[in-house]
């Protein structure tokens, strides 16, 4: 990977899971570790980027001496997200965010009653495909955590969200997914199959989807 490939970009990276309140002491959340999107966050540094990360609830620190700031749930994330979304040249969207939220908030901790409870969920809003509505010069990078059919779904997504990359992810593979130091991805452009990635670390998968990344910024169009 040349070193400068990111010179000058500056590049925001959404990493971990998001945390939806239910109550002072409750949350919803997922199994993020944050270890993809950190991944990212160094690599785009070591490429030259100006890099800012935001993330929501992962299981280490994220690296020293990277701008990052931590942030709970979905809407907190895409307030983060768009501090910085006009003056930024690529983000990438490897954070884990909740599709649902509780429709309510309890102020104080709620009491056991009967033997059933249910709790309304109500949608979050969808961060990429806000960003793909109002994409100008951006570059953008989705991933797609699926079980099934990963191919469609992760294309699916990839036009939906309008992002120029989507990164798919069979979170069911061994050694990929939620938690692990490897992933195994396949990436797409709206032509499909950009590359199939089989398992690596996640900060070699972070480097070669930089450069994909880097190539087409600083090609037709690019500085
Ligand atoms: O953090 P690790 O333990 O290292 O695990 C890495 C990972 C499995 C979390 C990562 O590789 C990954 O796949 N991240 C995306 C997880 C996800 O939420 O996927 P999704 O298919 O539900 O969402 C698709 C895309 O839309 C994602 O880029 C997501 O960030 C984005 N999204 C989803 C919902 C929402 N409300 N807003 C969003 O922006």
């Amino acid at each position: 990977v040349k070193s400068g490939l990111l010179k000058g970009r500056k590049v925001v990276v959404t990493s971990g899971g998001t945390i939806e309140r239910i109550d002072p002491v409750r949350y919803i959340t997922n199994d993020s570790s944050g270890k993809m999107g950190f991944a990212i966050a160094k690599a785009a540094r070591e490429m030259g980027a100006e890099v800012y990360l935001i993330h929501g609830h992962t299981d280490a620190a994220p690296p020293a001496g990277i701008a990052s700031e931590a942030v709970q749930s979905a809407d907190d994330m895409y307030q983060a997200v768009l501090k910085h979304w006009q003056d930024c040249d690529l983000v990438v969207k490897a954070a884990a965010v909740a599709d649902y939220r509780p429709a309510k908030t309890a102020s104080s901790k709620m009491k056991k009653k009967g033997d059933t409870m249910t709790l309304e969920l109500v949608k979050t809003v969808d961060i990429l495909e806000q960003l793909g509505k109002t994409k100008a010069h951006q570059f953008l990078i989705g991933f797609a955590a699926e079980t099934h059919d990963v191919e469609a779904y992760a294309k699916d997504k990839l036009v939906r969200k309008n992002c120029d990359l989507i990164v798919a992810n069979d979170v069911t593979a061994e050694g990929a997914g939620f938690g692990t130091d490897t992933n195994i991805v396949q990436v797409f452009d709206a032509k499909g199959l950009v590359e199939q990635m089989p398992v690596m670390s996640k900060e070699e998968i972070a480097r070669r989807l930089l450069s994909i990344a880097a190539e087409r910024m600083n090609g037709a169009g690019g500085r």
